[in-house]
Parts: C-alpha cells; sequence; structure tokens
C-alpha cells in the first residue's frame, strides 16, 4: 500500500492571498471574505474532498515595503484588508466532524498567556481539530504596530518564540492534571484544587504567575506547524514542530531543506521521521491538459505585477521597486523571511533568476510552484516531491472555490484510485488524525511532553504515565 499524501487547502482572511490580481474574475469569491458563508461552504467542500485541513496564513502588518509606501498593497488588496483567521474556526467547525484547521499566529502579537487561552478555547470547541502555525513575523510595520520601533532581530525573533512556547507548554501541559476535572453533579464538585497548579515562568520576555484558566483541551498542546527555513528557523523547527511548512522553486531546493531540519530533529533525540513536511504547491487542473493550460494562461495574463512586487518585497524585506527587473538576483541578508532569497538567488542551482522572473513565479504561485494539467499527470507531478521528504502538500488557489473545486473533483478521485489519499477520516483528534492513535499527546523529548514531566517530578509521581489515547490519564496520580 503506497504511503497517504496529506492534503490542506492554503487560504487566508482576506482578498487577495497569493494570486494578485484574480479577484476582479466573477469566478473569484474572496470579495466576499467578510461572509461567514465563503467560509462555510469552503470548509464543507474540503471536507467532501477529505482535505486533512485548511491552514490558514496571517500578518499583523501592512506590506510597504514596495517603493517604501503601500499604494500597491492597499489597491491590489495584496493581503490588506486581512481579517483575525482564528475567528473564522468556530463556525467552519460546527458545519464540519473531521477537517483539521491549522492557524497561523505570530508570537510578535500579544501575550502568550491570553494566547494559550484562546487555543484551548478552539481545540474545545472543535474536538480536538487545531494546528498553530507558530511564525515569527517579517514585516518591520508589524513591529511598529505593537509599540516598537520595527521587529526585533532575526534570530532574537526565535528566541521569543522559544520562550513563547515554553510559557504555552507550562500553561497547556503542566498547569492542570489528568483528573483534575471531576464534574461530580451529585456532589456539585466540578474541580480538584489540588490538580491545578500555578506556572511560575519568569523568563527574558514574559512573566507569568497563575494557573491557566482553560480545563484541559482534547490535545492540550495543538499540533505544531512552523514556517520559515533560514538556520535558525531549521533549528526551532528541530526543536518544537511537528509539521514544518516548507517552500522552494524545486525539489532539489527544498529536499535539502528537509534533510537539514530532519538532521538537527535527530541531534535533538526526536525521531525525524515523525515530522511530517508540507510543500507549498498551487494546482491548476481540468479535464485535459489543453484545459488546464488554457485556465493558467487565462490567469498569467491578470496577474497584477504591482501586486506581486508588494508580496515579494515584503516577504524579502526589499524594495524591489528600486531594481532592474531584468538583472539577475543577487542574495541579500535582510530582517525579513530569509528563506525566500536564499532559495531563489542561492540554493536553486538550475538557473539564474531575474526580478521579472521572481515576479511572475510569484504572481500566478505566490510562493511555491504551480503544477498545471490533467489530474493524472498532477499526481505524477507530487512524485517528484514525495522523492525528497515531502508528506503533504498546502495548495494555495488561483481562485476560490473554483481551484478547490476543480482539484476536489478531478484530482482526489485518482489520488485515491491509486491508494494516495485518504478516503475515510480516522477518529480522533487531529494529531491522531495525521500520526495515529498512539500519538493523542506529544511524546518525548519533545519539549511539551518534558513540562508533563515536570509536573510529575513536582508531584513526585513517575515521569512517564501512561496516556489513553482519549488524552485521559490511565493511572491514578499519588500524592
Ligand atoms: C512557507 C512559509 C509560510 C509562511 N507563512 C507566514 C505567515 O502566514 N505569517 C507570517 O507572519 N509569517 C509567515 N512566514 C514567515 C516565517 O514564520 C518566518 O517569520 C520568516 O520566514 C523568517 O524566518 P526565516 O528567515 O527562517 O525564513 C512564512 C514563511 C514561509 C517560508
Amino acid at each position: 500500500m503506497a504511503k497517504r499524501i496529506y492534503f490542506n487547502a492554503f487560504h487566508m482572511n482576506c482578498v487577495v492571498h497569493q494570486s494578485p490580481g484574480l479577484w476582479v474574475r466573477p469566478d473569484d469569491k474572496m470579495h466576499l471574505y467578510t461572509d461567514l458563508a465563503t467560509w462555510v461552504e469552503l470548509a464543507t467542500l474540503l471536507e467532501r474532498g477529505k482535505f486533512d485541513a485548511l491552514f490558514l496564513a496571517d500578518v499583523i502588518g501592512v506590506y510597504d515595503v514596495y517603493r517604501d509606501n503601500r499604494e500597491a498593497a492597499l489597491t491590489q488588496a495584496a493581503q490588506i484588508p486581512v481579517n483575525d483567521p482564528m475567528l473564522l474556526i468556530p463556525a467552519m467547525a460546527h458545519a464540519t466532524e473531521h477537517l483539521g484547521f491549522a492557524f497561523t499566529g505570530s508570537v510578535m502579537q500579544g501575550h502568550p498567556f491570553t494566547f494559550a487561552r484562546l487555543i484551548s478555547t478552539l481545540d474545545h470547541l472543535t474536538k480536538g481539530r487545531i494546528a498553530w502555525n507558530v511564525v515569527t513575523s517579517y514585516l518591520e510595520s508589524a513591529g511598529r504596530n505593537f509599540g516598537k520601533s520595527g521587529l526585533p532581530p532575526h534570530d532574537e525573533r526565535y528566541e521569543i518564540a522559544d520562550e513563547y512556547l515554553e510559557v504555552c507548554y507550562k500553561l497547556w501541559e503542566a498547569s492542570w492534571e489528568d483528573g483534575a476535572v471531576i464534574k461530580d453533579r451529585q456532589r456539585g464538585i466540578y474541580a480538584d484544587p489540588a490538580k491545578v497548579h500555578d506556572v511560575h515562568h519568569e523568563g527574558k520576555y514574559f512573566t507569568v504567575h497563575g494557573c491557566h484558566l482553560s480545563e484541559p483541551s482534547p490535545q492540550r498542546t495543538p499540533v505544531l506547524y512552523q514556517a520559515g527555513a533560514s538556520p535558525r528557523g531549521q533549528q526551532f523547527a528541530a526543536r518544537h514542530a511537528e509539521c514544518v511548512f516548507v517552500s522552494g522553486p524545486n525539489p532539489q531546493v527544498v529536499g535539502q531543506i528537509i534533510r537539514e531540519t530532519r538532521e538537527k530533529a535527530r541531534e535533538l533525540g526526536r525521531n525525524p521521521e515523525e515530522i511530517l513536511f508540507f510543500m507549498y504547491l498551487k494546482v491548476i487542473t481540468g479535464d485535459t491538459e489543453a484545459a488546464a493550460r488554457r485556465k493558467y494562461n487565462e490567469f498569467f495574463e491578470q496577474i497584477s505585477y504591482d501586486g506581486a512586487l508588494a508580496l515579494l518585497s515584503g516577504w524579502a524585506g526589499i524594495d524591489f521597486g528600486q531594481f532592474d527587473p531584468d538583472q539577475p538576483l543577487q542574495y541579500i541578508e535582510t530582517n525579513a523571511v530569509r528563506t525566500l532569497m536564499h532559495a531563489f538567488a542561492k540554493a536553486d542551482q538550475s538557473r539564474k533568476w531575474t526580478l521579472r522572473d521572481l515576479a511572475k513565479f510569484v504572481g500566478i504561485g505566490g510562493g511555491g510552484p504551480v503544477l498545471v494539467g490533467a489530474p493524472e499527470q498532477i499526481v505524477e507531478s507530487f512524485q517528484e516531491w514525495i522523492q525528497v521528504g515531502v508528506d503533504g502538500f498546502n495548495l494555495a488557489y488561483a481562485i476560490t472555490p473554483g481551484t478547490y473545486v476543480d482539484f476536489v473533483d478531478g484530482v482526489v478521485p485518482v489520488l485515491q484510485k491509486h491508494g494516495l489519499m485518504q478516503t475515510e477520516y480516522q477518529e480522533g483528534t487531529l494529531r491522531e488524525k495525521l500520526l495515529g492513535s498512539g500519538y493523542a499527546r506529544l511524546r518525548e523529548p519533545h519539549p511539551a511532553a518534558q513540562h508533563r514531566r515536570s509536573l510529575a517530578n513536582t508531584l513526585n509521581v513517575p515521569a512517564a504515565h501512561p496516556v489513553r489515547s482519549d488524552g485521559a490519564d490511565s493511572t491514578a496520580v499519588a500524592k
């Protein structure tokens, strides 16, 4: 039996996510992004297609790097206006039963105490279908929105993220013991105070003294995604991530990132094969190759070059408005997404990229390659990514819902016929659906599990007490 491939839809709570210019088409619905019905319809479609999750990106600043102003971003709706991703989830969860919801949250916004409670709330409301894409932001405007002169330096942002997660782990894993919630209506006792503990965290960036306000949610710690493949980004992924979102121009560049990250995870004592890598792709398909190509050409004609450069400049932290579009790209180290310039100006040995090439690539593909073809051809093309270690795909759209309707009706049946995609969902939480029934909780030596152990140590009980797949502790905790 072939190994199954995982599929997420890659989206954002805004008009233009990764296809600048296409929102004006009569068959694109994203100008209705403020309407809950748009999202509920999308979630229902994805569940019909047995997608693993809807993956929502987010930014907390404006794209004002291109030409040093936000004009292009605003006129082209390039990820502005952008609404909060978390608030979409309960309505979509209510309309579905199995679809996961991975959303992006930057550690540059809010305090981990507030954030940990928001996630616990969502994990409860979705019955354990939440994943968090932990990001460190790349727009300097995001720093200014939160009272700073800009963003902290690149590597320090990952230090902040490490501590942010440490606070979250303590709240999710070590504040409420398994068994703290009694819910005894006859005796009128809800929780056992002896089993609810204060977290005492005094770090470089955050201080928390108190207990988590939410009772343990089905997953406690949500499934953790990470995106960003600079050396420091990979180190962060190797320590924390269960799923990594990767991008790059070709399998050779992406394969290298995957090998390096898995190696770093192995050095930390983790099983590198338990980390799933999701590749950024866009798929344009139709009944025949010619039909798919016609669609692609039509989309390509409608790309907004200015919208693409606004996005690209924001991601790279470079004002591309100042560059000759036909000069080969040079690598410039910035405080933004280093992965991007590294992939195109350094790691890709197969060709020399100019700015014009890259803008066209981004205009139609956003941050990744585009596969064009009939369903059988698309399924075949997935293989070259699987061979370099990719486990799944985050599929961006050209238009919504059209791109996903084409995929669900055209490509999914072919994948399923070849045993490459699930035909039924697994029971359980998102983590169990992804990894299997033995994976209800994060395992040692993951730092989240170590915080669980630190609770056990405090209480003087054995470190690795068995945990049932429903998340309940299967042994009594001796005190
Ligand atoms: C494929 C990919 C997707 C990303 N998605 C987001 C996002 O939605 N929001 C965000 O603020 N940052 C996002 N990032 C930025 C990263 O989290 C990180 O802050 C940035 O890439 C800098 O790290 P790096 O130099 O290690 O790439 C993304 C990065 C990559 C490579």
